[in-house]
């Protein structure tokens, strides 16, 4: 096949290096890291099966676009898309589906959030409604700071329009799991489990970030976890969509917490997860590209293959992410870091720079992976490749995967 990956970061590196391996294919925009970028509007492209990369085009409803079209593309239409598009409505449907979640209330007022703070316990998490690029999310245990999120919030100064109806929820303690699950419309077949990184700073400290690493696979996902999270979460979601007149043919994302009194939603991407990607489709034995096409299609015919091998991502970020990246600086030591054995460098916010260079053009820059037997000894390869590589400011977590 000839398939047209629609994206520009690590995640779609990751696709498209995953999909070329049987496949041929072209990335739009993609980036001067990725091979087979070109700058074309993805809807005068010629390609046997789209698969769209981040959630703004998918809320903004390309897929409907190329499907009116009459291409095959794996990515939910704007309607199924606004379970991430929309917070509070994402909350509605997983309630009517029966999924386990976090307690909520939705606002456009100070005074009544505030008010309905006060009768929650610490950590107090407060959410943009719309999209913020993953960063829209304060989760703290100062009821003075969830406050002032919320003031800031709802008068558009932290995040426009996003910010201007929140959610406010029960706040969730325990480890967190991606369970990215690939939907038909109908039915779901479960990825690999992975685990992310949310947070900038080293022991989970500091602003969430679109993710500052992953690894996969996952002790705590061992068993039937993957099953009870398909069955319990991710197959009555789609259930409910279906009831709905929504046709979800796409990555259907569950980020879910393992609290105390069992696992319950975070939150639903309507996507592939950045990092998670990066770790879990390398490890992928069967053919992604056919897993995406059956899907898009409305027909899984078959469950994909893992292999054993353990994957961990290490993201190297620029000086000032996640509130104002610097970029700009040139980038040295990538093919360092890749001449080694079991590291592979995928590139997110790349620029082209002097002299065929590649530069800093983006909060998070490269993802530095490691493949090996067990996560320990793929941490360290990731690790050894991150050493490899440098520029003024590059901001990295030690400690990805470290716990594991
Ligand atoms: P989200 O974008 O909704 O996944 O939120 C980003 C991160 O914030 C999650 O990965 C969690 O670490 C944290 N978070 C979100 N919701 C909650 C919650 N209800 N309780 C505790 N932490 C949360
Ligand atoms: N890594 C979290 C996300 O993709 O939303």
């Amino acid at each position: 096949m000839r398939i047209c990956v629609v994206g520009s970061g690590g995640r779609e590196h990751a696709l498209a290096d995953v999909l070329a391996r049987h496949h041929q294919v072209v990335v739009t925009p993609g980036n001067p890291g990725i091979p087979g970028s070109v700058p074309d509007d993805p809807e005068a492209i010629d390609a046997d099966l789209f698969v769209v990369g981040p959630e703004a085009p998918l809320v903004d409803g390309l897929a409907d676009r190329l499907r009116a079209a009459g291409r095959l593309v794996f990515g939910p239409g704007a309607d199924g898309a606004r379970l991430e598009g929309s917070k509070a409505w994402m909350k509605e449907v997983v309630s009517a589906a029966g999924v386990p979640t976090a307690a909520y209330e939705s606002f456009t007022e100070v005074e009544p959030a505030v008010a309905f703070l006060a009768t929650l316990r610490p950590p107090y998490v407060v959410k943009t409604d719309g999209l913020a690029a993953g960063k829209g999310v304060l989760v703290t245990e100062s009821l003075d700071e969830a406050r002032a999120g919320v003031a800031d919030y709802l008068s558009g100064a932290a995040f426009g329009d996003a910010g201007r109806t929140v959610v406010i929820e029960e706040g969730l303690v325990g480890p967190e799991l991606s369970v990215l699950a690939v939907c038909d419309g109908t039915r779901a077949v479960a990825l690999a489990p992975a685990q992310d990184f949310k947070r900038i700073g080293e022991g989970d400290t500091g602003p969430n970030t679109g993710g500052m690493g992953a690894y996969s696979p996952v002790a705590i996902a061992a068993g039937d976890v993957v099953d009870d999270v398909l069955a319990r979460f991710v197959q009555p979601t789609l259930d409910e969509l279906r009831r709905r007149g929504i046709d979800y043919r796409g990555v259907l994302y569950a980020g879910l917490m393992f609290t105390a009194d069992g696992p319950r939603l975070i939150e639903f991407n309507v996507r592939f997860g950045d990092p998670e990607t990066q770790v879990v489709l390398p490890r992928l034995r069967s053919d992604l590209g056919e897993l995406l096409a059956q899907a898009a299609a409305g027909r899984i015919e078959q469950p994909p293959e893992f292999s054993d091998a353990a994957q961990v991502t290490v993201v190297l970020a620029a000086e000032g992410y996640p509130s104002s990246p610097r970029t700009g600086d040139v980038i040295a030591g990538l093919d360092d870091a890749r001449s080694l054995d079991g590291v592979s460098v995928y590139c997110a916010g790349v620029g082209a720079g002097p002299d065929g260079a590649l530069v800093t053009a983006g909060g998070r820059v490269l993802n530095v992976c490691g493949r090996g037997p067990d996560v320990a000894a793929a941490r360290e390869v990731a690790y050894r490749g991150v050493e490899a590589i440098s520029w003024p400011g590059l901001v990295v977590r030690r400690d990805i995967a470290a716990s594991a």
